[in-house]
C-alpha cells in the first residue's frame, strides 16, 4: 500500500479547513484511515467498481483506493470545495476517480460496492447507496453502535435488497435485483420523509 500517499493525505485532511472536526493526528489517523481499513475484507467480498458516498474529506474512498489498487473508486461528494480537494489526490492513484454530485442525482445499478461512513442516519444512508448498486453487489455502511439493524433492513426491503451477516461497526446491504421503480427518491426526500 502506499504509506506515504496516506501519510500526505491525512496531513493535507488535518490542514485544510472544513473537512474534518478531528484536530489530534492520532485520532484522525484512527477514524479517518484505521477505521476505513477495518472494511477492506468486507469490500473485498464483492469485485468490481467502488463508490465512496459523500466521501467528506477522502474516506473510506483513499484508504480502499490505496489497497485496492485493480480496482477503481469514485469517490461521490455533494460539496464542490472538498470535491476539488478529492480530485488533488486522482494525480497519485490512478484508479481514482471523483464526481461531485448528489447520490440521488447519479446513474443506478452501477457499482459493486457503494461504501458509506458517517453519511447520514444509516435509513437515510442506505436508501442513498441502494440504488447506486447492480444486483449481486453491496452497500457497506460504517455504523456507529446506536445503529438501527431493523429499520435499515426495512430500507433495503424496499430497494431489493437484504441485510447480511457482517462484524460490529458495519452494516451490508446486499443487492438481489435491480433498482426497483421509484428510486432514488428526489433529492432531499429521504431525508424529510425517511423510509423508516
Ligand atoms: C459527515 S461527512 C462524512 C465524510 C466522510 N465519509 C467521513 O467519514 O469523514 C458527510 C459527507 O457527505 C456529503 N453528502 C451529504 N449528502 C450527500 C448526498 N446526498 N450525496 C453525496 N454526498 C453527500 C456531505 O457533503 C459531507 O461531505
Amino acid at each position: 500500500m502506499n504509506d506515504d500517499l496516506l501519510e500526505r493525505w491525512l496531513d493535507a485532511v488535518l490542514a485544510t479547513r472544513g473537512l474534518t472536526a478531528l484536530r489530534d493526528r492520532e485520532e484522525a489517523r484512527r477514524v479517518l484511515l484505521d477505521d476505513a481499513l477495518a472494511g477492506l475484507e468486507l469490500v473485498r467480498r464483492f469485485d468490481g467498481p467502488i463508490a465512496d458516498v459523500g466521501s467528506g474529506g477522502g474516506t473510506p474512498g483513499i484508504p480502499l483506493a490505496a489497497a485496492l489498487p485493480e480496482r477503481e473508486v469514485t469517490l461521490l461528494e455533494a460539496e464542490r470545495r472538498k470535491a476539488e480537494f478529492l480530485e488533488r489526490w486522482t494525480a497519485d492513484l490512478p484508479n481514482l476517480r471523483v464526481i461531485w454530485g448528489r447520490a440521488e442525482d447519479q446513474a443506478t445499478d452501477r457499482y459493486t460496492v457503494a461504501a458509506a461512513k458517517a453519511l447520514a442516519p444509516p435509513p437515510v444512508a442506505a436508501e442513498w447507496c441502494l440504488p447506486l448498486v447492480e444486483a449481486g453487489g453491496a452497500a457497506i455502511l460504517w455504523v456507529g453502535p446506536s445503529a438501527d439493524a431493523n429499520a435499515v433492513a426495512r430500507v433495503a426491503a424496499r430497494l431489493a435488497a437484504e441485510l447480511e451477516p457482517a462484524p460490529p461497526g458495519f452494516l451490508v446491504l446486499r443487492k438481489t435485483g435491480p433498482t426497483p421503480p421509484g428510486f432514488p427518491r428526489r433529492p432531499g426526500v429521504a431525508k424529510k420523509r425517511p423510509l423508516a
